[in-house]
């Protein structure tokens, strides 16, 4: 994060060090800020990371989104502490995997889990489970929603570019990356988000042919656009009526929505689901759990599911730390609290200066558009938004200790450790970050920029 006021001589010679040895000097393409402005991270605690330079940054990106509790919780952290004592790894099931088994089915309410490391594998093992399960090899996939970096559901993602995306009644399949087959494309359906009558369409002509509809039920990607109750309650329907497995990735939303997950929050059941994120609080841990009718087709022999690191001590244990505060606690209405607080604080301030916006998700998780009043629905309606004042607006937030995004597909996520004084601290600097950046109308954000 290199800046007028922050010091960063330290970090810039990291990062020229990381570029001698690692591509682009990053472990994940989205962590690639530029040659000037990506970020070197030292450490975390609670809501609070420093860089590099030991510049201290109130953090709203939370690993992309992973942290419920806060950076480096210390119940959790004590947990595995304890646990690697005694090993990490047994080629075998061990006590705490079944003790958070116990746990995530009664919070969720699916029937069986099984773990793994990422939320792409999560959700690529959900597709295989649905597509076993149901003999057929298509699916229904959403613009704008993202599914892991697995070939199959790299079409149409978050960085697609508005222009290049077809006709609404026609969606061209855009691939998010070169080095995959171009022929894959042929196993996806590519539809527009909340549109019930695309959907329904779709459904009559291609629905026998079709393993599931597998979707963001939030938008985490995309701004945190919201589903439509009345498509996702038709998206359930039409599933039960073609004999379609209902895919929800909640690798965003699960543990963060509600203890039972976007299933919850919008009283819509998938089949299947994929989890990730805050299940660990920042550990690498995922699950992919649905319905025993379905996830029975798991077995030696017929739907292969497993990895080396699937349950290890370390996921395991983080997991069941984290779910065990989650259920016991009312740390879902605190975050929801302070997070509406956070939301509501943004849109007056925005509100009071005369700059058009839209604020959408949920307390846990929402998003700052600037340019337009109206709340997007889809990804084609989110490029109606000015990015670049965002862009603007973000840089200033930085340079104040504010870390987020400068991209607004990105949420920004608030943790338990968000305290009311946090809040409040954002809410000043927000204050005066707006008025420096959109004091002078001429820089008011406008549809000229629109992406
Ligand atoms: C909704 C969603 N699904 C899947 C993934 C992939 O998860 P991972 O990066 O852990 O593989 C992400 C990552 O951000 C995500 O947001």
């Amino acid at each position: 994060m290199s800046n007028s006021t922050h010091p960063n001589v330290k970090t810039r010679a990291l990062f020229n060090k990381a570029k001698q040895y690692i591509p682009y000097g990053v472990n994940s393409n989205f962590r690639y800020w530029g040659d000037e402005h990506t970020p070197i991270m030292q450490r975390g605690s609670g809501a609070y990371v420093w860089d590099a330079d030991d510049n201290r940054f109130i953090d709203y990106r939370l690993g992309f989104g992973p942290i419920i509790l806060g950076h480096a919780y210390p119940e959790v952290n004590q947990r595995v502490t304890d646990a690697i004592q005694n090993g990490v790894l047994f080629a075998a099931t061990t006590p705490v995997e079944i003790e958070l088994a116990e746990r995530f089915t009664r919070m969720t309410g699916m029937d069986k889990v099984r773990l793994s490391n990422t939320g792409t594998e999560a959700n690529m093992h959900a597709l295989r489970i649905a597509r076993a399960y149901t003999g057929r090899e298509k699916f229904i996939k959403f613009e704008g929603n993202y599914h892991g970096n697995f070939d199959y559901v790299m079409f149409s993602g978050p960085t697609a570019r508005a222009e290049l995306l077809g006709p609404r009644q026609h969606p061209h399949r855009l691939r998010a990356t070169e080095g995959m087959p171009v022929a894959i494309r042929n196993y996806m359906i590519s539809l527009p988000y909340n549109d019930v009558e695309m959907l329904e369409r779709t459904m009559v002509e291609h629905g026998e042919e079709l393993a599931a509809v597998v979707l963001e039920p939030i938008m985490g990607n995309v701004a945190c656009i919201l589903p439509d109750p009345l498509w996702l309650q038709r998206v359930r329907e039409l599933c039960d009526e073609f004999g379609v497995v209902l895919i929800f990735d909640e690798v965003k939303t699960g543990f963060r929505l509600a203890n039972g997950g976007a299933q919850q929050y919008f009283g819509v059941k998938a089949d299947l689901a994929a989890y990730a994120k805050a299940m660990g609080n920042g550990f690498p841990v995922s699950a992919v759990a649905g319905r025993d009718e379905i996830m029975r087709v798991v077995e030696p022999g017929h739907v292969a599911h497993g990895g080396t690191y699937c349950g290890n001590v370390v996921a395991a244990t983080a997991a069941a730390a984290t779910l065990e505060i989650l259920e016991t606690r009312p740390i879902l209405a605190s975050i929801f609290e302070q997070g509406r607080i956070l939301m509501d604080g943004i849109d007056a301030i925005l509100t009071r200066a005369g700059v058009p916006h839209a604020i959408s998700g949920v307390p846990s998780m929402f998003s700052v558009l600037l340019g337009k009043d109206t709340p997007p629905v889809d990804y084609r309606s989110y490029c109606e938004f000015d990015a670049e004042a965002f862009g603007l607006l973000g840089a200033a937030l930085i340079e104040n200790g504010i870390l987020v995004d400068d991209d607004p597909r990105e949420p920004w996520f608030v943790s338990y450790s968000h305290d009311a004084a946090v809040i409040g601290d954002t809410l000043n600097i927000v204050e005066d970050a707006v008025k420096s950046v959109f004091g002078a109308s001429a820089n008011k954000p406008n549809l000229r920029r629109a992406a």
